[in-house]
């Protein structure tokens, strides 16, 4: 991965060496102007791989032996799950966490012991994986759409109170790429109209809002350690809070509706709940992972840094603003394209023309509310007997407002967590590849 770089050796600069922010961006534009885009045959700005995704060590694989061998598989028998919860909610500072067997179930279930209901409404934001509508409809209740902040990314804290019914129960803010969301108004609006806060921490394991760690401020955090996450294990997710009540409850639900810690149901035995429970392998392989998922952390956010420093030196390219004493973990590492400064060359050649210069990279989430999925919804026979046909208009209606969720849908490029794990000189072939892009930006347009 750390290849050779003759071309910088040419032009005799390394980028990290040049000292004060215009001489870089002077020298290098030069550079990036005297050579060749790519895709018009040009020398790709990166060459080599970039580093892969899962990584494995094998002197993980005796903890997976001993599952194995055990015999104890499932988790009323045998260790790992507890170990993991109980290490889990250390490493967040938590009081609790239960395991559960995937992010999506995680939310169903965190959803359940927050109280809502079918009918409900749970506001959530819509640039997020698909797996956060999905939850809130698996519950019978309507995914609400707040809007995006366009400089964040993320919930926009104002456009909360007016999406706000009878039958809201909850707000569900995702920390999408581990960006954290504004936690403070969400907050105070839950607060002021008594509404639950389900934290969706999928992508944002160990991110910090002003010194907690998403997934922890929130009434319950939920995450997801499917393949591509941090922490993966093929599939798995995990609940956080501080309230024992609740954690009980989930513990219960999650659990055929078995008793669970304090929690004994309406029944001696059982009450309503179903199986998504986590297996002791998953559990063995995520607690094989702390440490690497903390050492990958501090890289990915140096790396993000510096690639940052490097982005807010091109007009154009606007990387994503965290809240005030926040930290991100990059799942993805977002930025918001201006085809304006890059001479009309639309976001999707922008895409291809950084691929084709090595930088794999693609657009955000899409407008996912015009899909079809919500129309299917509330065109079920279920929604229509739950909420009447004005709200269902209504609710449909007000997709047409989320315009700065469509500015964000429509400008977003992302580049995913891997990338960030290179080496330093590997993050400035990024903004070498941008720069060199945006000075050929009308001929690519062209090609
Ligand atoms: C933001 C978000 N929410 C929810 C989920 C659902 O997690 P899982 O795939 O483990 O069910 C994901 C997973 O990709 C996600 O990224």
């Amino acid at each position: 991965m750390n290849v050779t770089k003759s071309r910088r050796e040419f032009f005799g600069v390394a980028a990290a060496t040049v000292a004060g922010a215009g001489l870089f961006g002077r020298r290098v534009f030069s550079q990036a102007a005297a050579s060749k885009p790519a895709l018009l045959g040009g020398t790709p700005a990166h060459a080599g791989r970039w580093p892969g995704w899962p990584e494995w060590r094998q002197t993980w694989e005796p903890s997976i032996l001993e599952v194995l061998r055990s015999g104890k598989w499932y988790r009323g028998s045998g260790e790992q799950v507890q170990q993991f919860e109980a290490a889990y909610a250390t490493l967040l500072g938590a009081k609790r966490c239960l395991a559960t067997a995937s992010g999506t179930t995680a939310l169903v279930v965190g959803m359940h012991v927050l109280d809502v209901d079918a009918g409900d409404e749970v506001i959530v934001s819509p640039f997020t994986f698909i797996a956060s509508y999905n939850a809130i409809l698996l519950k019978m209740a309507l995914p609400v759409l707040a809007d995006t902040d366009p400089a964040t990314l993320t919930m926009d804290p104002a456009s909360i109170e007016r999406r706000i019914t009878e039958r809201t129960r909850a707000i569900m803010p995702v920390h999408i790429y581990g960006m954290p969301c504004d936690m403070d108004p969400i907050l105070a609006i839950a607060g002021k109209h008594q509404l639950a806060v389900i934290e969706d921490a999928c992508q944002a394991w160990l991110a910090e809002y002003k010194g907690r760690k998403c997934g922890t401020i929130g009434d319950l955090g939920c995450f997801s350690f499917q393949n591509s996450k941090h922490l993966p294990s093929g599939e798995g997710g995990a609940i956080t809070g501080n309230r024992d009540d609740l954690l009980d409850r989930a513990g219960s639900f999650h659990d055929c509706g078995r008793s669970y810690g304090r929690f004994t149901g309406t029944r001696p035995n059982f009450t309503r709940g179903g199986n998504f429970r986590m297996q002791h392998f998953q559990a063995a392989m995520l607690l094989q992972q702390f440490d690497k998922l903390v050492q990958d952390t501090a890289r990915r956010r140096e790396n993000a840094d510096r690639l940052s420093a490097a982005l807010k030196e091109i007009p154009g390219i606007q990387p994503a603003r965290l809240p005030e004493n926040s930290r991100a973990v990059w799942h993805l590492y977002p930025f918001r394209y201006d085809a304006d400064r890059f001479q009309g060359l639309p976001r999707d050649t922008f895409i291809r023309a950084m691929r084709a210069e090595g930088i794999p990279c693609s657009g955000g989430y899409q407008e996912q509310y015009f899909d079809g999925l919500l129309d299917e919804a509330i065109s079920s026979r279920g929604y229509k007997r739950l909420f009447s046909a004005q709200r269902l208009k209504e609710y449909r209606d007000s997709f047409e407002e989320l315009t700065g969720n469509r500015e964000v849908c429509a400008t977003t490029v992302a580049i995913t967590q891997n990338l960030l794990l290179a080496e330093r000189a590997d993050i400035d072939d990024i903004a070498e590849a941008i720069r060199k892009i945006q000075a050929h930006g009308a001929e690519l347009a062209r090609a």
